[in-house]
Order: structure tokens, then C-alpha cells, then sequence
């Protein structure tokens, strides 16, 4: 059977879906351009990686690997339950948060309803419910790289069922003020859903003009789901694990209906009760990434290149060029970043906050790039 036969085995909605881009691992770039030495900068991972206690705790889980994993996840939501003052059953659980995204568009959505976000986006908040059926509405974002909560409110209609968007955002850095994220929820109907996507709060939870986004969520009466994740400042990613914060526990009922029974491995429950418990680590990783995120702006400016200001753990910047073009020039040399598809970013690159040599090799590589594509564009 010839390939194109094949696809139409599959939902509509599927077929004319687009791959998530997961971009390169630091082997296939090792590989294919014969490198040692690879700055990892695509994927807004923790350059100081996990706390200490992380690899003790899942030496110790182990040992238990032939059980099945507490598919209420109880000790960590004990956990996070006593952290966020937030009642136990009020919190659920994924194999990444991206596993909630995936199961909230299936428990909420339904063909030709509709999701309004951001663009540019995280592309899951696209994928997810357009392979449910429905229509998603992405609002661009200002040109000078804010949300437009007029225009975001503007997009609600009556078939409005999510409105889902990441704050700080990715891939832009920048947030809501508290002003605006009032603005918001005023404006939000009872049949739409508000889903948060704060992946990247910890960054931001310290800095001059965040606002604590889920006390003022939890305010304002309407059902809502905060997503976060132990991927990025917990350092965790390679393990999959993430938790939503919902308003009603009846939203956590509806939630577990659709999530594989055993979705959070024993090992992952494991390391982030251990990865929670360390918060002199978790503010040694902010600082680390606070200080190197002024330090590359700064080095960015002087290549020409600027940044919308950022909360989170990457940078977002116009390359003047074609960025897959870019991008190649950077894979040459070992960096890897994420080069943005979007339709009006497409000259767009993120990079992540990483360790200081890393940054190094990552701003050398950029200054080098630019000048091969200025070369050849004179
Ligand atoms: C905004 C946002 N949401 C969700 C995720 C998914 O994170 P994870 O599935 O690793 O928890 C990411 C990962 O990059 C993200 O950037």
C-alpha cells in the first residue's frame, strides 16, 4: 500500500494535521556534521539539571519497578497539595503537561467548537484540538510582542469552549500584567473554559510585574485549569511529568475519565517529591538563569539582534533572515535552537538559557552565522 493510500486509514482531522516540532537530539547533530562538542538550546531544558536528591529518590523507586505506579499519584499530590495551599483533589496529573493538554481537548472538545490562543503558540495548543474536530482561533500577538487581550476577548464567541494559552508565553518570554489577566477572566463566558498554561512560573514567579495568576484565577469563580510542569525549572523533562491545578474537583473527576490509569511512572512520582523538597536548589537555578538571560540580551544587542523582554528560561528574536536557513548555519557548528514555523515568525529563532558555555558557543555561532547570510545577501 503506497503511503498516500495509507494516510486516508486516518481521521480527516488527522491527515491534514502537522508533525510537532521536536526538534534535533545532540546525537543526530553530533552525527551528521561530525561535531564533539553540541549546546543543546532547543528545548528550554535546565542547564544545572536536577536536585540531588532526585537520583537517590529514583534509585530508591527502583526498586519497586516491578509494581504498577499509584495511579493517584497521593504522595506527590500530598505534596503540592501543602506547597500551593490547594486541596489534593483539586490537582491532577500527567506524563508531561503535555499529556493534560492532550486529554483536556479530548474531554472538552467536540468537532467544530472552538479554541481561542496565541500565535505564535506552543504548537500543542494548536494540534491537540484541531485533531479533535475543532477550529482553533490564534491571535497574534502585538508588534511589539504582547498579548492583545482586546483582541483575544474580541475572538470569544458562543462556540468558544477553550481559551488556552501559556503565560509567560512561549515562545515570546513576555506575560500578562495582573490588569490584563483580570481583563481576561471579567471578560470569560461560563462556557469556556480558561486553561492557563504557566510551564514556565517559576521563572517568572519572582520578577517585577508577574502577577501570582492563580490566586487572581482562583478569584474570579470560573472554572479553570492551570497547567505546570516539573520539565523545565525542576529539570525533569526526561522523565514526563506535569500537574494541573483545576477549580473544581468535578473537573478532575472529568479529567482522570480520559488519562491512561497509570500515566505518571513510579520513578517520575518519586523525583518530583524529591525535586520539590530542594528550594535552594530551584533558587539556584533561577538566579543562574535570570543572570545569563540579562547577560545574552545584552550580547544579542550588540550583534544587532533584539529580544522582547523575557520571564522565562529562552529568548525569542527576529534573525533578519530566513531562520531555517540560520538554523542550518548554527547545526553546522554544533547549537542547536528552535526555528519558528509560524506563519509571520518564520524568521524568528528561540534559544534557552543555558549553562554559560553553552550561551558562549551559542552567541559565537549566531555572530557567525549572520555574517555568512549578510555576505551572501550583499
Ligand atoms: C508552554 C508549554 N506548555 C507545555 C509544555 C509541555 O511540557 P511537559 O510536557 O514537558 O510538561 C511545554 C514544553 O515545552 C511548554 O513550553
Amino acid at each position: 500500500m503506497k503511503a498516500s493510500d495509507l494516510t486516508l486509514l486516518a481521521r480527516a482531522e488527522v491527515r491534514g494535521l502537522a508533525s510537532y516540532n521536536a526538534g534535533l537530539s545532540s546525537d543526530a547533530v553530533r552525527k551528521r556534521f561530525g561535531l564533539t562538542r553540541i549546546a543543546k538550546l532547543g528545548s528550554n531544558e535546565n542547564p544545572l539539571g536536577p536536585a540531588p536528591a532526585v537520583a537517590v529518590a529514583m534509585a530508591k523507586a527502583c526498586a519497586d519497578i516491578a509494581l504498577y505506579p499509584d495511579a493517584s499519584c497521593q504522595a506527590l499530590r500530598d505534596a503540592l497539595s501543602h506547597k500551593l495551599a490547594v486541596p489534593g483533589d483539586h490537582l491532577v496529573f500527567g506524563n508531561g503537561s503535555e499529556d493534560l493538554l492532550s486529554i483536556i481537548s479530548r474531554v472538552f472538545l467536540d468537532h467544530d467548537d472552538e479554541v481561542v490562543t496565541v500565535v505564535p503558540s506552543f504548537g500543542l495548543h494548536f494540534i491537540y484540538p484541531l485533531a479533535t474536530g475543532a477550529h482553533v482561533i490564534g491571535v497574534p500577538m502585538t508588534a511589539s510582542g504582547a498579548f492583545d487581550v482586546a483582541a483575544m476577548i474580541a475572538a470569544i464567541t458562543p462556540r468558544t469552549r477553550l481559551l488556552m494559552f501559556s503565560c509567560p508565553s512561549n515562545p515570546v518570554g513576555c506575560t500578562l500584567n495582573g490588569d490584563e489577566l483580570q481583563q481576561l477572566l471579567d471578560a470569560l463566558p461560563a462556557h469556556c473554559l480558561l486553561v492557563f498554561d504557566e510551564a514556565y512560573y517559576e521563572y517568572a514567579q519572582y520578577e517585577r510585574g508577574y502577577p501570582d495568576c492563580l490566586s487572581l484565577i482562583q478569584a474570579c469563580g470560573k472554572p479553570f485549569v492551570l497547567l505546570r510542569t516539573f520539565s523545565k525549572a525542576y529539570s525533569l523533562a526526561g522523565l514526563r511529568i506535569g500537574y494541573g491545578i483545576v477549580s473544581d474537583p468535578a473537573l478532575a473527576d472529568l479529567i482522570d475519565r480520559l488519562r491512561t490509569p497509570f500515566n505518571v511512572n513510579r520513578i517520575a512520582q518519586a523525583a518530583a517529591v524529591a525535586a520539590l523538597a530542594d528550594d535552594a536548589h530551584l533558587q539556584a537555578t533561577l538566579e543562574h538563569v535570570a543572570r545569563e538571560r540579562q547577560r545574552m540580551v545584552a550580547e544579542l544587542q550588540v550583534l544587532g539582534v533584539d529580544c522582547v523582554p523575557s520571564m522565562a528560561n529562552f529568548l525569542f528574536f527576529n534573525t533578519a533572515f530566513n531562520a531555517e536557513t540560520v538554523n542550518q548555519s548554527l547545526l553546522r557548528q554544533g547549537v542547536i535552537l528552535k526555528p519558528w514555523r509560524e506563519a509571520g515568525y518564520t524568521d524568528y529563532l528561540r534559544v534557552s538559557v543555558g549553562s554559560r558555555e553553552d550561551n558562549d558557543l551559542f552567541l559565537q555561532a549566531l555572530a557567525n552565522a549572520l555574517v555568512e547570510q549578510q555576505t551572501r545577501s550583499a
